[in-house]
């Protein structure tokens, strides 16, 4: 029994020391296996890159490099909400990364609830950087389903955007989310549906799947609005099927 019990000491520092050494591996560049991606997450509102604590080292250690994003007055951006003047500011950590990967490189995007305000406009802006735009329980506009009638079907949502910058007006972000069928609509889109969501509901999920059909709609059960806290092993697990899907 005592000697389990070394043997098992053992495997801690093991197990840590492999999933650091495999970071560097995990490079799209350097890494053999083909369908390893390079992810990158936008958190939802007063949320930041912190939201993604859970599932970013499981996704890690499967090979796929992981990005997580903290925008604009977000998460430990220290700049005072307050001093965000329209949603463009707010995409703007976003809007950067995009402009900056090299010419080659293609990420999935992963947006979380409000956060995928920030997926779709960069949809619209950098469609051939983007191989998979995946909605976890997010606000899912589209060139059919703009802002103001998102808005006006989701009051909890309207009180959430209300929260972290206040100055986002309806018009700011109707101007901002001008989506295209030719630019956003090219780019392929998951949802992953949350079962137990009180934020975003399943009814207000589904209706906007109807009104905005993704390529693939993704159903995890028992999981709240903060998936990727509730069910991140099951959140992961779907992840790595997709960055097969969509090479
Ligand atoms: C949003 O869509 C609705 C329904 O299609 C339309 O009536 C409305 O004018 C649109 N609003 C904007 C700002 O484009």
């Amino acid at each position: 029994m005592e000697k389990k019990i070394k043997n098992n000491n053992y495997l801690l520092p093991l197990l840590l020391l492999s999933l650091f050494f495999q970071f560097p591996l995990s490079d799209n560049t350097s890494h053999p296996h083909h369908f390893h991606k390079h992810f990158v997450f936008i958190h939802g509102s007063c949320h930041g890159a912190w939201s993604w604590f859970k599932l970013l080292p499981l996704l890690q250690s499967s090979g796929h490099r992981v990005t997580a994003l903290d925008l604009a007055a977000s998460g430990i951006d220290h700049r005072n909400p307050d001093s965000i003047r329209s949603i463009s500011q707010y995409f703007q950590p976003l809007t950067d990364f995009m402009s900056a990967l090299p010419q080659h490189q293609k990420v999935i995007l992963v947006g979380h609830s409000l956060g995928g305000l920030a997926v779709a406009k960069a949809m619209e802006e950098f469609p051939t950087r983007i191989s998979a735009a995946v909605f976890v329980t997010a606000t899912m506009p589209g060139p059919a389903l703009n802002i103001s009638t998102i808005y006006g079907k989701d009051l909890t949502l309207a009180t959430l955007l209300m929260r972290p910058v206040p100055l986002f007006t309806e018009k700011d972000m109707s101007d901002v989310l001008k989506l295209s069928e030719r630019n956003y609509g090219s780019v392929k889109r998951v949802f992953v549906m949350s079962g137990m969501d009180l934020v975003s509901n399943k009814e207000f999920q589904r209706w906007m799947i109807e009104n905005n059909s993704p390529d693939r709609v993704v159903e995890m059960e028992g999981s709240d609005h903060m998936v990727m806290m509730s069910k991140p092993f099951q959140l992961c697990a779907h992840l790595q099927l997709l960055a097969q899907y969509y090479p």
